[in-house]
This record gives structure tokens, sequence and C-alpha cells, in this order.
């Protein structure tokens, strides 16, 4: 499965946020993308979900038309965890991962031995097996989060594009989810592509970075080839100095506004 797109402009009303982009995600790789508030990643992952129409150009699953696709094959390809995800507090874990398995489901087949694995599999890989019959609200922020993501794993797609998966999460957590997604990629090959809001996070867990500024793409490519200082001024608006992480030998950002 590829994804790409083609001279997409993106927006809402007649107002552009994105314009004239092409970009490939890599596939079976961990895309991450990053830009400052308002850049327009929210609006790119959505538009990459079929969520959002182009004002122009395309977006291209396997060099078909995202929109010439049905709604249920193109949940068969890729899922989204957007940023704000909403669900009744009442829910249960297993009744929200089960929505996960609707592209699967037809008014013949509405239930299958199939769909209960693939629910299983999910509360399972998230280590949340055990709150399965709890309800929403009795979770703390990080088994929310893991059951969030747990649904869309039980969609069981080669694509998962996620909406900064980590906001509100202890850094315990969001080294936990972030551990998990890569060991996805790694172990079942599945194309993550991502926004994450904490850059360093996002260059020792990304394979390829796209940085987004005034309605561009400013750079893209492996975070220790294109991450630098100008990079961080240009698109953060913040001077740093760039370290090599000691742990995992990947770019990390000092950022400052003075020091003696
Ligand atoms: N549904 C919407 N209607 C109108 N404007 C929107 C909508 N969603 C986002 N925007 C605007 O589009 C721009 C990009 O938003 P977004 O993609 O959410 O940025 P990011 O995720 O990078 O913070 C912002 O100026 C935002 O206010
Ligand atoms: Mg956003």
């Amino acid at each position: 499965m590829e994804l790409k797109t083609r001279n997409l402009t993106l927006g809402y009303d007649k107002t552009i946020i994105l314009e004239d982009i092409n970009v490939t995600l890599p596939k079976e790789k961990v895309t991450i993308l990053i830009g400052s508030n308002g850049c327009g990643k929210s609006t790119f992952l959505k538009s990459m979900a079929r969520l959002l129409k182009p004002i122009d150009g395309q977006v291209l699953i396997n060099n078909e038309n995202i929109f010439n696709i049905s709604t249920k094959k193109v949940a068969r390809e890729l899922a989204i965890l957007p940023q704000s995800p909403y669900a009744p507090e009442d829910l249960t874990v297993f009744n929200l991962v089960k929505q996960g398995r609707y592209p699967y489901q037809t008014w013949l087949n509405q239930w299958s031995g199939e769909d209960e694995k693939a629910v299983d599999y999910a509360l399972d890989k998230t280590g949340i097996l055990n709150l399965k019959d709890k309800k929403l609200s009795d979770l703390s922020g990080g088994q929310k989060q893991r059951a969030w993501i747990a649904m869309t794993l039980a969609q069981q797609t080669d694509i998962i594009l996620l909406d900064e998966p980590t906001n509100h999460l202890d850094i315990k957590y969001r080294i936990e989810v972030l551990d998990l997604l890569k060991t996805l990629n790694k172990v079942e090959n599945r194309t993550i592509i991502m926004v994450l809001h904490d850059i360093n996070l996002a260059f020792r867990y990304a394979d390829y970075i796209i940085a987004l500024k005034d309605g561009k793409v400013y750079s893209q490519g492996v975070p220790k080839d294109i991450v630098n200082e100008d990079l961080i001024r240009d698109v953060f608006d913040i001077q740093s100095k760039i370290v090599t992480c000691p742990l995992f030998k990947t770019p990390t950002c000092i950022p400052y506004q003075n020091y003696d």
C-alpha cells in the first residue's frame, strides 16, 4: 500500500492551508509530520484518510485517487486516530475497540470469529485485555489512549495514521505508546504516519520526517539528514543547538532564547 499526494491543495472554504504538496509516504516506515501550531498537520492527515476533500490535486492510494475508492475499502487499507476522538464515556473498552471492525461487516456477516480474534489481538497488543469490560470513564488518560489505539489496530490495516497519539500522556505512557507503534512497524511492517508535538521524540522515532511551514513542505527526509538549527529556527521560530542523543544517536534539539 503506497500513499502519496499529487499537487495537493487543502483548505477550508476558500482559505488555503497547504498548497501544491507532492509527497510519497514511505512504505513500511514511521513517518512523522512536524510543524508549528496551526500549520496544517491535522489537515494533511485528515486528507490522507479521505476525511477532507482537496481544493485541488489528489491523494493516491496505490496510484488510485482515494475518492474513487469506497469508504469501506479505504477503511480496510488505512485507519486513523484523530486528534480529539470522541466516544460516549459509558462505552466499554471492548465496544470501542469493536468499532474498528466495521469495515469488515455486512448485513449478512454481522460479527465473526475473525472479528473477535482481531479485537483480542488489538487488546493484547496494547496491553489492555484486562480492561476490556471497563467503561471509558473509568480509565486513566494513558489507558484511554491505548483503547483508542487498540480500535485502530483492530481495523487491521497496512497503514495507520495517528494525530498526536501521545497527547495528554505522562512521559512513561508517551514512550510506551511510541514503542508500541515502532514495534508494530518493525514486526508487522505496518506503515505508520503520525503527527507528534515533541520534536525530540519525533527525531528519535521517525524513519522519515516531513516538516511543514507556510503551507509548504519545508523539508523532508531521514532525521539525521534534515534536522539542523536552520530547520528549527525557520519552522519553529526558536534558536537551538542540535546535539546527538547519547542513547539513540538521533538528532536532539536544545531550544533557547538567550544564554550566557
Ligand atoms: N474545520 C475547520 N474549519 C476551518 N478552519 C480550520 C478547520 N480545521 C482547521 N482549520 C484551520 O486550518 C489551519 C490548520 O489547522 P490544523 O491542520 O489543525 O493545524 P495543526 O494540526 O498543524 O495544528 C488553522 O489555521 C486552523 O484554524
Ligand atoms: Mg493538529
